[in-house]
């Protein structure tokens, strides 16, 4: 277990390394690569989960803290204890009601005021804006024929713009509504709050091996993000303070995965 120690934290957002993070929803797959790269990155961090038992990492740098962030009292300590906070807390898609998002929000901004930490970097999602990247694709569909002719045609069709929009205006308002509300709700907390925030929405996340990711304020061209490319870019937000008090859209160019893999293994497995 490692010492909690009480410096004050920095002035200045950004060049926070190491640092004290404390990584919420830290036991779901993008948690897991946040945990795993921080500590390679030589950060000391707590991992809070609801499921200690099955968190599978072990390390002298890393605090495994059990909890539900939306229970009163949970994040105090820990946040008391961090210097910045990276949150990647989820849910599946539901027609219930949702919470989570926002009222761990509003937990973690009061517990940040409170501890006079300053610095969040949380994620919610792509879909919570209409989607028209700059230089979005509007080329001609790709020619052949054959079986091999119309897998390219539907890649393509994928990665159209308008049809990418419409997909997520289906998620957005019908399949994951719920969800993104409450993420939108998320959002009004950490803006409201007097912090060093950083608001990143990737697109769809994938298991996929990352391959660099590209960062721009409100929209990226891209419509998947390997949640190794997250981890990697909510981590480089400790070091840089392009997006502070700002939305970042992330996305890992160029990487590709089928739309039936996507629904089974983002929508309808979880
Ligand atoms: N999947 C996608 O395609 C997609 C697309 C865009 C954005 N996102 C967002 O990206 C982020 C990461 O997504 P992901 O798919 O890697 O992870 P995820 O499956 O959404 O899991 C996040 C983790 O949050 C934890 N959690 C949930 N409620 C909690 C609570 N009350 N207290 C403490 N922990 C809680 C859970 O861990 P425990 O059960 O161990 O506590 C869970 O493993 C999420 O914010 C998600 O909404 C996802």
């Amino acid at each position: 277990m490692s010492t909690r120690q009480t410096a004050p934290p920095p002035e200045q957002p950004g060049r926070l390394h190491p640092a004290r993070l404390l990584v919420l929803g830290a036991n779901g797959p993008t948690g897991r690569q946040v945990v795993r790269q921080a500590l390679a990155r030589g950060h000391r961090v707590q991992a809070l989960t609801r499921h200690p038992e099955t968190f599978p990492v072990r390390h002298d740098r890393l605090d495994v803290v059990a909890g539900d962030a939306t229970a009163a009292g949970v994040l105090d300590a820990a946040v008391e204890a961090s210097d910045a906070v990276v949150c990647t807390i989820g849910t599946a898609f539901t027609r219930r009601p949702v919470r989570v998002y926002s009222a761990t929000a509003d937990l973690l901004v009061q517990a940040m005021l409170r501890h006079r930490r300053r610095r969040l970097v949380t994620v919610t999602s792509a879909g919570l804006t209409p989607s028209h990247p700059p230089g979005g694709s509007t080329g001609s569909a790709p020619a052949g024929s054959g079986v091999g002719a119309l897998v390219r045609t539907a890649r393509h069709a994928l990665d159209h713009d308008r049809v990418r929009d419409a997909f997520r205006a289906v998620m957005r308002h019908h399949v994951g509504r719920t969800v993104y509300d409450d993420m939108a709700a998320m959002e009004a907390v950490v803006r409201a709050g007097d912090l060093d925030w950083t608001i990143v929405r990737p697109p769809g996340l994938t298991d996929a091996p990352g391959r660099g990711y590209v960062a721009e304020e409100t929209e990226v061209e891209g419509a998947l993000c390997a949640r190794e490319d997250l981890a990697a870019m909510l981590l480089d937000q400790l070091e840089d303070d392009r997006f502070v008090r700002k939305v970042a859209a992330v996305a890992t160019p160029g990487l590709r995965v089928g739309a039936l893999h996507m629904l089974w293994h983002e929508v309808l497995k979880r």
